[in-house]
Order: structure tokens, then sequence, then C-alpha cells
């Protein structure tokens, strides 16, 4: 196919995270028209079993494949971890694009031989994440710290409260004291978070993140098949979202800078073979 596919791209979170990596994507791909699901209702995915994150991303797939998506972008490293393999099963020939802790780019960048991971307790304890760490962990040391809490005050919009502030604090000081110096933020939540990590962590530790490599990853996917769409075409972002649709829109107000009402996601209502 030519380079005039109009047809949208699909992204999802468990919530407002994936606006970081939305932002990305917008700024590489203007051209594109963008659909974003925030399950905000069944926030935070981190500390639920992996069957549910499964069941959620499929159920959030099977929505935007039913919009006709091009490409679907799972914004979200705890959501990769838990269901990236079954949507790609599900839908083989649509380009999924997923996302994974910023390890292997860590451990190019350190110079004390110690690699810091925030990010939350699912994608802490996935198998994929112990890949990631056997294929790029042997050379340097990687210590890892649950983002606990961090994801709901992302959700709320509380960017540099000083609640957040005292979780951060208590979640970089091990790894700062395990002497990392380089921080992967491998939660699409806590980019957000960034100008507050980096004021914790001071300007001798470099932090990371995955959005514009994902950014980058999704262009290469639609070059290979011809999908782009033609200059100018872009539209307004249509949001999604599952819970509270006020809080999403303050939410969405605050990370992405404007005032928007998210539709509300159909309720639950895919019975998946998944769970087969
Ligand atoms: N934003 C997600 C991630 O990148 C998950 C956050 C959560 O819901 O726990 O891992």
């Amino acid at each position: 196919m030519a380079n005039n596919d109009t047809r949208p791209i699909g992204i999802f979170d468990s919530g407002v995270g994936g606006l970081s990596v939305l932002r990305e994507i917008r700024a590489l791909l203007p051209d594109e028209t963008l659909i974003y699901c925030a399950d905000s209702g069944h926030a935070p995915y981190g500390d639920k079993p992996q069957q549910v994150i499964r069941e959620r991303s499929l159920e959030l797939a099977e929505f935007l494949v039913r919009h006709d998506v091009k490409a679907l972008v799972i914004a979200c490293n705890t959501a990769t971890a838990a269901a990236g393999r079954a949507l790609r099963e599900r839908w083989p020939s649509l380009p999924v694009i997923g996302m994974e802790p910023a390890v292997k780019p860590a451990t190019a960048a350190t110079r004390s031989g110690t690699v810091g991971v925030l990010a939350t307790v699912g994608t802490l304890s996935s198998a994929q994440f112990a890949a990631l760490l056997d294929n790029f962990g042997h050379d340097v040391r990687v210590v890892t710290q649950p983002g606990v809490g961090l994801v709901e005050a992302v959700e709320r919009g509380e960017l540099s409260a000083d609640g957040t502030r005292h979780m951060l604090e208590a979640h970089l000081k091990p790894l700062l004291a395990a002497g990392a110096d380089v921080i992967v933020l491998g939660c699409t939540h806590y980019v957000f978070l960034r100008e507050l990590v980096e004021s914790i962590v001071g300007p001798q530790v470099k932090v990371i993140d995955t959005g514009a490599a994902v950014a980058r990853q999704l262009a290469r996917k639609l070059d290979e098949k011809g999908h782009r769409a033609p200059a100018g075409e872009a539209k307004p972002v249509r949001f999604w979202c599952s819970g509270n649709p006020g809080s999403v829109a303050h939410a969405i107000d605050v990370l992405w800078g404007e005032h928007i009402w998210p539709d509300a996601l159909p309720r639950s209502q895919v019975i998946t073979p998944h769970t087969r």
C-alpha cells in the first residue's frame, strides 16, 4: 500500500501514563490520526495479576481494532510484559509496538557500572524483564525498585506535590545508595515525574525512558508496510477512558495541556478466547 493510509493508530495504557508516549508519537508523526485509550478505571495495572492485565489489554485492543487501527501501541511496560505476546497472536498481521524498560541503553550509558530501574511490580516480576536482564544485565549491576504509589499520583495529576516527592525520594534512595548513575524510568507514568526525579538525583545521574524510541519503532513499522498517512491528514487526538471521565479530563489537562473531555469506553462486554 502506498503512503496514503488515513486509518488511525491506536494507543493504550492502564491510564494517562501513556500520554508520555503519545506526545512523542505526535511529535514524530504529526500527520497521523491518533486514538488514545486510558484504562484509568482499572489503574494501576502494576499490582494486578498478569491474567487480569492480559484480559484488560485484549479488551482495549479489541476496541481499538474495531476502530480500524493500522497499528497498535502498548504505551505501558506492564501491559507489554503481560499481554504483548497475546495481542500479537490475536492480530498477527497488525503491527503491535510494545515497550520495555530501557535497560540496554542504560548499560551503555553507565560509568559507575550500576544502573537503577524504577518500574511497577508487574514489570519487575515479569518473565520479559528477567529475559531483558539475561540479555543485557551481565556486564553491569542492575538494581530495581518498584515505584509503589507513583502511578496513582500521576493519575491524580500530582506531579510536584509533597507526597509525590516524598515517595520518589524513598524509591530513589536505595538506587542511589547502590551507586546507580543511570536511572531508567520503566513505567510510562513516571516519565511525567522526570523533573522531580532529576531534582532528587542531581545532574550527575542520567535519567532515561523509551517514549521516543517507541515512536521511532512505530514510524519504522509504518514505513515497512507503506502505511504512513499523507501530509496534513491528522485530526485531533480522540481520547477514550474507563473510570471517572472528570478525573481523567483533569489529568489530561495537567499532562497533555488541553481541556478535553474523554469519551467513556464501553463497559466490559468483550469475552475473549485468550483465557483458554
Ligand atoms: N504506565 C504503566 C507502565 O508503563 C503501568 C502503570 C500501572 O498501571 O501500574 O508500566
